[in-house]
């Protein structure tokens, strides 16, 4: 799960995911990171680890982390925010595999719309209720592909 600076939507996807996959039983690997590293080593927005409690969700441990190149070979599914996380990440693959793991997340709910999701950081929590709503249907979405083997990886 990649934004720009880690503290927001991503680790809250990361979390939104992780929790959605418990609750399904299933196992899975979830990793979030920003393709900026201003917030390297920071604690998740304390506005979406507020929003994210309302759902039970504890994301205080996340800490901030930049994209690696090495996330296309440890990860089999890389899924961008935004327009501008798309871009940047895919600028960073060297080949048609690694380009096939790329993908927008609301692609998932809304496929080939390429729909961003809204960067919160500069507005009210208001904001972050938006973000939750537009992961937890692409989570729900993920949890139905993964049911029935349809995660293409
Ligand atoms: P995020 O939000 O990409 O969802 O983590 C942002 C966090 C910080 C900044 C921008 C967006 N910033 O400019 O510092």
């Amino acid at each position: 799960m990649v934004c720009l600076g880690n503290i927001c939507r991503s680790p809250m996807a990361e979390g939104i995911v992780r929790e959605e996959f418990r609750l399904n039983g299933i196992q899975i690997e979830v990793d979030s990171a920003g393709t900026a590293a201003y917030h390297q080593g920071e604690p998740a927005d304390m506005r979406a680890q507020l929003e994210l409690q309302k759902h039970d969700i504890d994301i205080s441990d996340e800490r901030a982390q930049s994209f690696k190149t090495e996330f296309f070979k440890e990860y089999d599914l890389i899924f961008a925010m935004d327009h501008a996380n798309y871009r940047d990440i895919l600028r960073l693959t060297t080949n048609e595999k690694e380009r096939r793991k790329v993908n927008m997340l609301m692609n998932l709910v809304s496929p080939n719309a390429n729909i961003s999701i809204p960067d919160p950081y500069y507005g009210g929590s208001e904001g972050f209720i938006k973000v939750y709503e537009m992961i937890k249907r692409a989570a729900e979405v993920l949890v139905t592909l993964a049911k029935s083997n349809k995660l293409k990886v």
